[in-house]
């Protein structure tokens, strides 16, 4: 696709609400599969340049060399659940593989011989993730042996694929950066093209290799297993799922599995766990005075700590080398403390009036720092002498005007009498 379609498809529709987008650049992952002299599979994947074009067959095509995915309407629209502008969106198209299954989509015109493809429009910033399901015509022959890949349609250059979108799962929460001891939602939303009585809503935690169930619910059954989603929700397509407290234990990612028969749908959510440091700075005396600057509580583990020094007062402060960082504590709810010092080093020209400084930054602290400053106690600066020399003449001049004042009191009383 050239940039000039690009740039005209922005213009034409900006910022504006998604149910006028006609059409939407996308890449398209595509799949090569062959068995190879041992009899293995083989996959290759490529990405391919695409359009997904919001109309039917007898549109006429605007992109004649590129792969087309002609998405007619349905009761399903992916466009209602994407919102920004055009430029903040990636769309990415893949294949499906329904395994084995020869199970028919349920609603109109479904056959167990139907291609899919996934479309996944996602927002830059990570505002969502939305992935539909496109069953595309003509579909092709499988053999029930087989799993589908074997069966893949060849897609030329130009390809015009009629699709329809039958099921849709989004989440508006893809990456969730939270605190300790918190409330945390994670969203999941989903619509199907029918009334399906197949339908299975899962929650899974994959972390470390290992996949655990959290939450199960089936249609058919009418069961549930562990708790967080409220089941009545899922009727209308709402299959968010509230945790416990955050705790450590509560990161990793989450995939929220939408099955109807034969397709699996999900979305996964990249749940981090982040705590910002507190900063304590505090100046040791003794036989060997230290400055000490001490991050604590902080969650993941990188942090950096600077010492500064103001060299004469007014002057800017000079970093410090020869920093000591002990070894980092952790504590029993998982954040950790980083205790850093420096010797104190005397000011020539204005002796014990060094000021010091801190500086931490951490990655829950999204490019900002901590920062704190210390003056070595029993500094006498000119501050130090003149603010309280002030204070004694403001209070000397108080102490004047009010015996003055009583004094012309008592004066004008007996004046009066
Ligand atoms: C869909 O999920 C079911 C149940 O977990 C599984 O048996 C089946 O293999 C999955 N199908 C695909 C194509 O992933
Ligand atoms: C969103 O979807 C894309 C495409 O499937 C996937 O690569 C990505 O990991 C998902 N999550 C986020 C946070 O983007
Ligand atoms: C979805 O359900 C959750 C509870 O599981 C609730 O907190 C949330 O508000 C619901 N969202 C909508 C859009 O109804
Ligand atoms: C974690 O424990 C440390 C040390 O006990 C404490 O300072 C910090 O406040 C705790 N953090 C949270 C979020 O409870």
């Amino acid at each position: 696709m050239n940039i000039f379609a690009v740039v005209c498809f922005i213009l034409h529709t900006g910022a504006l609400g998604f149910l006028q987008v006609q059409w939407l650049p996308c890449k398209l992952n595509d799949e090569y599969v062959w068995k190879n002299d041992k009899g293995q599979t083989e996959i290759e994947s490529i990405y391919r340049d695409a359009v997904l074009h919001f109309g039917n067959l007898r549109d006429s095509s605007l992109y004649p060399d590129t792969i087309t995915f002609l998405v007619a309407a349905s009761k399903v629209d992916m466009r209602k659940y994407v919102e920004g502008p055009v430029d903040q969106l990636q769309c990415e198209i893949s294949r499906y593989s329904k395994g084995l299954s020869r199970v028919r989509w349920p609603s109109l015109g479904g056959t167990e011989h139907d291609v899919w493809f996934t479309c996944t429009l996602r927002h830059i910033a990570g505002l969502f993730n939305v992935t539909s399901y496109l069953r595309v015509t003509p579909a092709t022959t499988m053999s029930p042996h087989q799993p589908d890949i074997h069966s893949w349609i060849t897609l030329g250059d130009n390809e015009k694929l009629s699709a329809s979108a039958v099921m849709v799962v989004l989440t508006r929460t893809p990456s969730v950066w939270v605190g300790l001891l918190k409330q945390q939602t994670l969203h999941c939303q989903f619509a199907v093209d029918h009334k399906t009585s197949h339908l299975t809503v899962e929650w899974y935690l994959m972390k470390h290799g290992q996949q655990t169930r959290l939450y199960s619910y089936s249609s058919s059954s009418g069961q549930t297993e562990g708790s967080g989603v409220a089941v009545d929700g899922i009727a209308r397509g709402n299959a968010s799922l509230t945790l416990p407290l955050t705790e450590m234990s509560s990161e990793g990612t989450y995939l929220c599995s939408v099955r109807v028969p034969p397709l699996n749908g999900s979305v996964t959510i990249a749940l981090h766990v982040m705590e910002s440091p507190q900063v304590s700075l505090t100046i040791e005396q003794g036989s060997f005075p230290r400055v000490w600057c001490e991050a604590m509580g902080y969650y993941p583990l990188d942090v950096e700590i600077e010492l500064f020094k103001e060299t004469s007062s007014g002057e800017h402060p000079k970093k410090l080398k020869n920093v000591i960082h002990r070894s980092h504590t952790k504590h029993k709810n998982g954040t950790f403390s980083l205790p850093a010092f420096v010797r104190l080093q005397p000011s020539p020209l204005e002796p014990g009036c060094g000021v010091y400084s801190c500086r931490v930054k951490h990655v829950s602290l999204q490019g900002l720092y901590i920062y704190k400053s210390i003056t070595e106690p029993g500094c006498l600066t000119w501050i130090n002498l003149i603010l309280p020399g002030m204070m004694g003449v403001f209070v000397v001049i108080i102490i004047f005007i009010a015996v003055t004042k009583r004094r012309c009191l008592s004066i004008c009383k007996r004046g009066t009498r």
